[in-house]
């Protein structure tokens, strides 16, 4: 079954809290950091969910109001048992749907071949590297995408 993506709404907090967990770990955002990407849905924040029936992955963007500046894509993560079976893709089309226009950027770890090479499949390019960025002294590898280089 593929899981529909949708819309974040008030009731998916708990589950993505509990997902982030599972999904990143140490590096997982607190319960109250994602209280606060909720209450900036209204404004400058996209969440999605892919659902089914169970919330099993989730992309979060920043969208400034400012067309002109950039999207960033903040985080997109699967739950385990279920990766590579193109969700993550499913997240990443329905996302860019959304960025008609804009130019998207994002922070991989450098370590993070599945992520970076999932980004890539999208058309992302390396612009620069942010040495030493992650706790624990790992790279960050930044990344770009603009709809007209798809
Ligand atoms: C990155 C992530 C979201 C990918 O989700 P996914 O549902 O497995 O992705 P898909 O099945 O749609 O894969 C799409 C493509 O990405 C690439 N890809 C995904 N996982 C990969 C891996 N482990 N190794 C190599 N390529 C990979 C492939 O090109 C893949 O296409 P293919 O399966 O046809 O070869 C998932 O691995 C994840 O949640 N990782 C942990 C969270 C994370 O690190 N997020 C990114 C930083 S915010």
């Amino acid at each position: 079954m593929r899981p529909a993506i949708r819309p974040a709404v008030a009731k998916d907090l708990d589950a993505l809290v509990a997902l982030d967990r599972v999904c990143f770990g140490a590096s997982a955002w607190s319960a109250s950091a994602w209280r606060n990407e909720f209450a900036r849905l209204e404004t400058d924040r996209v969440v999605l969910v892919a659902d089914e029936g169970v919330a099993v992955g989730y992309v979060v963007l920043l969208v400034p109001s400012a067309v002109e500046d950039p999207v960033e894509l903040l985080r997109v993560a699967v739950e385990p048992a279920q990766r590579r079976t193109g969700i993550g893709g499913q997240l990443m089309t329905a996302a860019l749907q959304r960025c008609a226009g804009r130019v998207v950027l994002l922070e991989v770890a450098a370590g993070n071949k599945s992520a970076e090479a999932l980004y890539r499949g999208f058309g992302f390019g390396e612009i620069s590297r942010r040495r030493g960025y992650y706790a624990g002294g790992e790279d960050a590898v930044v990344m770009r995408w603009q709809e007209d280089h798809e």
